[in-house]
This record gives structure tokens, C-alpha cells and sequence, in this order.
């Protein structure tokens, strides 16, 4: 049965997400409508710059007062692009009290506050979806919620950030430098003019926590996951990732302990083996490895960022919103039901591959080797390359450790640099995937 009153949809920001969502909502009202049931109308629109033009939309529906918007009493569905963390949490607020459900690209504003937004959708019996708010395009958020709600999943390993994913991906096909391969994906687009969110980790961290939250159905905040950025990953750190057939991505990593009783969130730049899945992910593309029990391996693989991507997820949660709006229904809340404890980085367990310029002199590697004994890192393998710019008397050192606990791992370090031996820690990185 098709219903013919329209359900009415706020959308809350005309950028470049949201002016997507409105065009295609526009043309693509007649297949919305059948897929729905009813068809979906918009009706308003709340921006902050209202003389702005905007192309196919109704100047009319345009309004600067987002929060009598939302109070008007007929809105059903309300799409949160705006992005930040205020006014956007005291919006999403006001739509649940006002009876609509949401439809959120807020990634910051979920890994942050997403109990407290769950626990409002859930006490107005309303929905809060948020497809896009993780990995752009991507169908990531409902496989793990919904298809996978019968599984465990054990590991998620992914690349969540397009921006850093490019600019590593330059790094490592050209040779050049982080500020070079910066440069180039500003002048592309791809970089914001301030891209402090992307290149020290933070907009991979709020995913990361997102995505820990569904995977174990627990409650993991941004303050939960540990965040190194990209911004110290050097020419010479690629040159290294070659010689060990590797190369280096920015990866959110999230564990369940082996005993189940606790988890880990991370992001950092690591290096991968050529031959893992996610080190053929190129220029501005997302991957996610989710490992679960009974499915195993299962890659997730598309189009990270973008209007039209991004536009692609929140239309899908319209959609799904709408149907349920019609069925009184909701969909799937927070599950949260586990509350396991987030461990520190200090107790994951992780490799480094660590390198080293050290005197050229003899019972160096011995000393060195000591002091990984002593933190109860075991060495996998080192390699040492006599350098001619020491005159004879430095060399190179590369070591790679097995698996150890990283406080472990950075107890070594630490005491690497105290020795006089050792005139330097070129570089630090932690090998994943294989
Ligand atoms: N700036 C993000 C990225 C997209 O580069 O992937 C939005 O999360």
C-alpha cells in the first residue's frame, strides 16, 4: 500500500554532503518513493549562509533558524550535516524531542556523545542512523550492526581516512616527502587548508572509536583510542618499508583480548607487507578488514569521502529511517550490552621494525641486542649496512622485532637512546598484517 502524505525531512547543512543528499533526493524522488512506500519530502533546510545559491533547491525551503525548524511538529526525518560537535548535538537533541528520527554524517559528534545521542533516540522511540558518518560510501556501519549481529567479531583493521591514505600512497609511488605529498593533495582538493584532523589521526581516531563501539558491543570513546598521526612518516621510513617488502598506511586497529575480557582501539601509521589486502588501497580510497569468528575475513572497500559518497550512505539511512518511521518502528539501537574495559596502548601487543645509526665498532650489535633482551623483546631480524658519510665508523642498524607488548617495545627504545653507542633513532614503526 502506498501512502500518499509525504514524510518530511529536514536537512540540517547545505555543504557539499548535504547539497548532494537534496539533489538526489529531487531526482531520484519517484524510486525513493517506491522503495520507501510513501513518498519524502523535503522540507526545509537550514543553513548558515542563506544568500548563498543553491542550485535546485527551493529558495522558500531555505531558513536560518534551524531550531524552529525542528520544532514545527510535522518533521519526520531530520539528516544532521553539519558536522562539528555544537550546535549540531543540541539539533539532534531537539529533532528526538520533537518526534524525528536521524540521520547523522557526525562522526566527531558520535565518538564523543553517541551514548547519550542513543540514549535519546531510544527514550523518544526514535531512530539514530549514521552510516556515513563512518568510511564514506562504504556499507560499513549496517553490515557490522545488523548482518554480522549474529557473529563475534574479533579484529577490525582498516584504512578509514582518504586524505592520509593519498598522501602516503604519493610518498610511496613518487619518493617524495610528507610535505611534498601534503602539498599535492591540497592543490588536488583532497587536503583541507587546515588538515590537522586527518594528518595527526584524530578524524581516523573518532571512526576507530565508532567502529570498536559496534564490532564488541561496548561503549569506546574518542578519548579511548590511542592516536599517533602521520606527519613524522619520512622518505627514508618508505625506503625502509621496501627493503621489507612492505609499505605504510595510516591503519585504525581494534582488538578483542584473547581472553575476551577487555579490548584495544589505535590509530597509527604502520607498516604492512605488500602482499596484505589493504596496502593495494591507492590514492584517496577506505578499506576495512573485519575478521570475525564464523564469517572470517571480509573486506569492505570503497570511496571514503566525497559528496556524492558520503550522499550515497545518508540516503540509504533515509530510506531505511523512512520505512520504519511507516512501520512504527525502529531499527537497531547502541548495543552496548558487554561493557568491556578499553586497555592501554602499553598492552598491545604489536611489532616495531626500529632503526638505528649506531658506532661501527665492535660489541655494538651485542649491546643493542642486550638491551632488547632486557625489555623482553625478542629480535626477529637485524640487518647493518656500514655507512660512508661516518667517516667508517657508523652504521646503519634495522631491527625487527616478534610480538611483544608495546610498553615493552618503547621501554627498548627508550634505553636504545640512552646508550652512547647509539647516535640516533631514525626511525619507529610498528609492522601489522601478517
Ligand atoms: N577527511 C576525511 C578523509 C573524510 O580524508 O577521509 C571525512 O571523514
Amino acid at each position: 500500500m502506498m501512502r500518499t502524505r509525504p514524510l518530511k525531512v529536514a536537512l540540517l547543512g547545505c555543504g557539499v554532503v548535504g547539497s548532494e543528499v537534496a539533489r538526489i533526493m529531487t531526482t531520484h524522488a519517484d524510486d525513493l518513493t517506491a522503495r520507501i512506500g510513501a513518498p519524502v519530502e523535503l522540507a526545509g533546510v537550514a543553513v548558515r549562509r542563506p544568500s548563498k545559491v543553491r542550485e535546485g533547491i527551493d529558495p522558500a525551503l531555505i531558513t536560518t533558524d534551524a531550531t524552529a525548524l525542528l520544532k514545527r511538529g510535522d518533521i519526520d526525518v531530520v539528516v544532521e550535516v553539519i558536522g562539528g560537535i555544537e550546535p549540531a548535538r543540541t539539533l539532534i537533541t531537539t529533532a528526538f524531542e520533537n518526534g524525528a528520527s536521524v540521520v547523522s554524517a557526525n562522526k566527531a559528534l558520535l565518538a564523543q556523545d553517541g551514548a547519550a545521542l542513543h540514549a535519546a533516540a531510544e527514550q523518544h522511540g526514535l531512530d539514530l542512523y549514521y552510516e556515513a558518518a563512518v568510511a564514506g560510501a562504504i556499507p560499513l556501519v549496517r553490515p557490522m550492526r545488523e548482518s554480522l549481529a549474529g557473529d563475534k567479531i574479533n579484529r577490525v583493521m582498516g584504512i578509514v581516512n582518504g586524505t592520509t591514505n593519498f598522501i602516503l600512497d604519493k610518498m610511496d609511488s613518487t619518493g617524495a616527502g610528507y610535505q611534498e605529498a601534503l602539498d599535492e593533495a591540497t592543490a588536488l582538493g583532497y587536503a583541507e587548508a587546515d588538515p590537522t584532523a586527518d594528518v595527526e589521526g584524530y578524524d581516523a581516531a573518532a571512526k576507530a572509536a565508532i567502529l570498536a563501539g559496534i564490532a564488541f558491543h561496548t561503549r569506546v570513546r574518542l578519548d579511548d583510542v590511542y592516536r599517533e598521526g602521520m606527519t613524522e612518516v619520512s622518505a627514508s621510513d618508505f625506503a625502509s618499508a621496501k627493503r621489507m617488502g612492505c609499505t605504510i598506511k595510516l591503519l585504525a586497529i581494534l582488538e578483542r583480548a584473547a581472553d575476551g575480557e577487555s579490548v584495544t582501539a589505535r590509530v597509527h601509521p604502520a607498516m604492512i607487507p605488500l602482499t596484505h589486502p589493504l596496502a593495494s588501497v591507492r590514492e584517496a580510497y577506505n578499506a576495512v578488514f573485519v575478521e570475525a569468528e564464523a564469517a572470517g575475513r571480509l573486506m569492505f572497500y570503497g570511496p571514503g569521502a566525497g559528496g556524492s559518497p558520503t550522499a550515497s550512505a545518508v540516503l540509504g539511512d533515509l530510506v531505511a529511517v523512512c520505512r520504519n518511521k511507516l512501520a512504527e518502528a525502529t531499527g537497531p539501537g547502541e548495543s552496548a550490552y558487554t561493557q568491556l574495559p578499553v586497555s592501554p596502548m602499553g598492552e598491545v601487543v604489536t611489532r616495531y621494525h626500529i632503526s638505528l645509526d649506531v658506532a661501527d665498532k665492535p660489541g655494538v650489535l651485542a649491546q643493542v641486542a642486550t638491551t632488547f633482551a632486557e625489555h623482553g623483546v625478542s629480535i626477529d631480524t637485524v640487518r647493518q649496512q656500514g655507512r660512508q658519510d661516518g667517516g667508517g665508523t657508523e652504521a646503519s642498524l634495522v631491527v625487527v622485532t616478534h610480538r611483544a607488548p608495546d610498553a615493552a617495545l618503547s621501554g627498548t627504545v627508550e634505553a636504545l637512546r640512552k646508550l652512547d653507542t647509539v647516535r640516533g633513532v631514525a626511525s619507529i614503526m610498528r609492522v601489522e598484517g601478517e
